[in-house]
This record gives structure tokens, sequence and C-alpha cells, in this order.
């Protein structure tokens, strides 16, 4: 299965990944840039910020309340913005779009 995750430059990273692990995670084996997790999915850090294209965002769950508190103090935040440690994922996911934010703290 894969996930697309685009720069704002329009650069794409297709990366495979298996069930179960969170995008961010999949973000930190594939390199894609922006992407830290500094906290180690502690959610704690907001460097793992990341926006679900529009039409997958109901994929993805719902937020949390420790992820929603970190969200309210992401300047970027967009609708669709989640914490990629935070969003889990399943063989439904294949082929999710992700935008990568501008700035990443
Ligand atoms: Fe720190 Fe997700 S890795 S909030």
């Amino acid at each position: 299965s894969k996930i697309i995750f685009i720069e704002r430059d329009n650069t794409r990273h297709v990366a495979e990944f298996e069930a179960g692990t969170t995008l961010m995670q999949i973000a930190l084996d594939n390199a894609v840039p922006g992407i830290d997790g500094d906290c180690g999915g502690e959610c704690a850090c907001g460097t793992c910020h990341m926006v679900i294209a529009d039409e997958w965002f109901g994929k993805t769950g719902a937020v949390n309340d420790a992820e929603e508190q970190m969200l309210s103090m992401t300047p970027e935040r967009a609708r669709t913005s989640r914490l990629g440690c935070q969003v889990k994922t399943s063989e439904d996911m294949d082929g999710l779009i992700i935008k990568l934010p501008e700035f990443q703290m």
C-alpha cells in the first residue's frame, strides 16, 4: 500500500507502508522533508503536522484531545490538519494523499 506526500512545490514522495504504522513513522522512514517527529510520537512537539487531502480526511479517524491541543497551537493549521504520530494507518488508506505544510517548527 502507498501513501503519497506532496511538498508545497509539488514534489511527490510515494511511500510504501504496512498497516499499523503511523503516518509520522512512514514519513520518517522515507525521509519526507519537513516531518521531524521530534518527540517520538508523544503528541508533544507538533513537528509531524500534515494536511490530509480533503477527500481522504474522513479515513483518518477523529482528532484526539491531546492532538487537538497541539494543533490549536499550530499557526498553519488547516481544516484537515492531523499530527502524523496520532494517525495509525490501515489498509483502506492505500493511495492516501498528504500535503506538507510550508513551514515546520
Ligand atoms: Fe511529536 Fe507527533 S511526533 S507530536
